[in-house]
């Protein structure tokens, strides 16, 4: 028996548009692992873990959303090919933590941008699965926003970000 087409397609714009965001979540995995390995060398084991539990989710759960509604229109998204970032001019602890609230804040804004393109095109289930992403996206980046004014506030009043560190709870 041939193959039948999926009964349901996706808007090509909107299918490109998700595959991006899929891209853009390994990336932001991807960058989380060498924010981590930077940390670790630096000497901060605590927030070093917080970020490779945090590269874990990009590349896990918070892909899976954007694979989850890919499937529904029979798509597979390519495999990634990770960008390697670059870190050269961030040179301190909080260069790298502020690094991270600015990715969270960023793909926020792409999702935002995405679920107008949906919207525009009419693909409706698509625009309220991205609603659901973007309230998780906003938690993200409460918990990036709030990590990197601890660290400016310990660094600030002579705690040290060495305070906040050793206080990151264990993954
Ligand atoms: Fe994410």
């Amino acid at each position: 028996m041939t193959r039948r087409e999926s009964p349901i397609t996706l808007n090509s714009e909107v299918r490109k548009a998700l595959t991006k965001r899929h891209q853009d979540e390994h990336n932001a995995g991807h960058l989380y692992d060498r924010v981590a390995e930077r940390l670790h060398h630096l000497g901060y084991s605590g927030l070093a873990q917080h970020f490779r539990v945090a590269a874990a989710e990009e590349r896990g759960p918070h892909a899976q959303r954007v694979e989850d509604i890919l499937h529904a229109f029979d798509i597979d998204p390519p495999h990634p090919k990770v960008q390697e970032p670059n870190l050269e001019d961030k040179a301190t602890v909080l260069d790298l933590v502020y690094l991270a609230w600015k990715t969270e804040a960023d793909l926020a804004r792409r999702y935002e941008e995405t679920k107008a393109l949906a919207g525009e095109e009419n693909e409706l289930g698509v625009e309220a699965m991205l609603d659901g992403i973007l309230e998780f996206q906003l938690r993200e980046i409460e918990e990036a926003r709030s990590l990197y004014r601890r660290c400016e506030s310990a660094d600030a009043d002579g705690a040290g970000i060495m305070s906040v560190d050793v206080n990151m709870p264990a993954a």
